[in-house]
């Protein structure tokens, strides 16, 4: 079998990591070579940057710094983490990825998704996931989740105000519209055991061709 990439993406509190590291235990009772990651971060100098982008009292930066910040993340962790792990054949579990960033920095922060694609494009060389999960949920469902799990570090994006949230809401739709085939949409409103069954088989449908 040649590697997959799949990526996780989603609002906040929309429980994908949750569902990530449940799906990453079971493909590996299964005997799949897996390598679960994050973005921004999932090596050692993107976990630095990440650090830089998500400080809560960076509250100067820049919409198209951060976007850069975001990208210079995704390419250092691409090279070090996704490649090689995809070359030897295994499965790569991403928890967000250059959907994130059309839809936070390109829709909500309105730097506009062509801009933002552009330096992606340059970041990732044209590098898309396999499959892509998106885990859809009311950003006011979401924020409460978030709000009751106090574990969670709680980041400067969680700042943002309800509609910056929607619009995140809005524009994964609308990714979702556009490449049905690689986003698939799942229900993230039910419990973690019915979100988790419903990511195992669209994973599974990818994997078994
Ligand atoms: P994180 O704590 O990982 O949140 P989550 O569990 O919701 O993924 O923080 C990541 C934050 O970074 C999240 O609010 C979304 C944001 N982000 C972007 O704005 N653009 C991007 O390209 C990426 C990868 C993340």
């Amino acid at each position: 079998m040649s590697g997959l990439f799949i990526t996780f993406e989603g609002g906040e509190g929309a429980g994908k990591s949750t569902v990530l590291s449940r799906i990453k235990a079971r493909l590996e009772k299964e005997g799949y070579d897996v390598v679960a990651t994050r973005e921004p971060g999932g090596s050692l100098i993107a976990e630095k940057i990440r650090q830089v982008i998500l400080d809560p009292i960076h509250t100067e930066m820049d919409s198209r710094t951060e976007a850069l910040l975001y990208a210079a993340a995704r390419r250092q962790h691409l090279v070090e983490t996704v490649l090689p792990h995809l070359k030897k054949g295994g499965l790569v579990l991403c928890d967000r990825f250059v959907d994130s960033s059309l839809v936070y920095q390109g829709v909500a922060r309105e730097i506009g998704i062509d801009d933002v694609l552009n330096i992606n494009l340059f970041a990732t060389e044209g590098k898309l996931p396999d499959l892509t999960l998106f885990f859809d949920v009311a950003p006011e469902i979401g924020l409460a989740r978030i709000t009751s799990h106090h574990g969670r570090e709680f980041n400067r994006l969680d700042r943002e105000s309800l509609t910056f949230h929607k619009q995140v809401r809005d524009a994964y739709h609308q990714l979702h519209k556009q490449e049905p085939e690689r986003i698939r949409m799942i229900d993230a409103s039910h419990s973690i055991e019915e979100v988790t069954i419903k990511a195992w088989k669209e994973i599974k449908h990818v994997i078994e061709g």
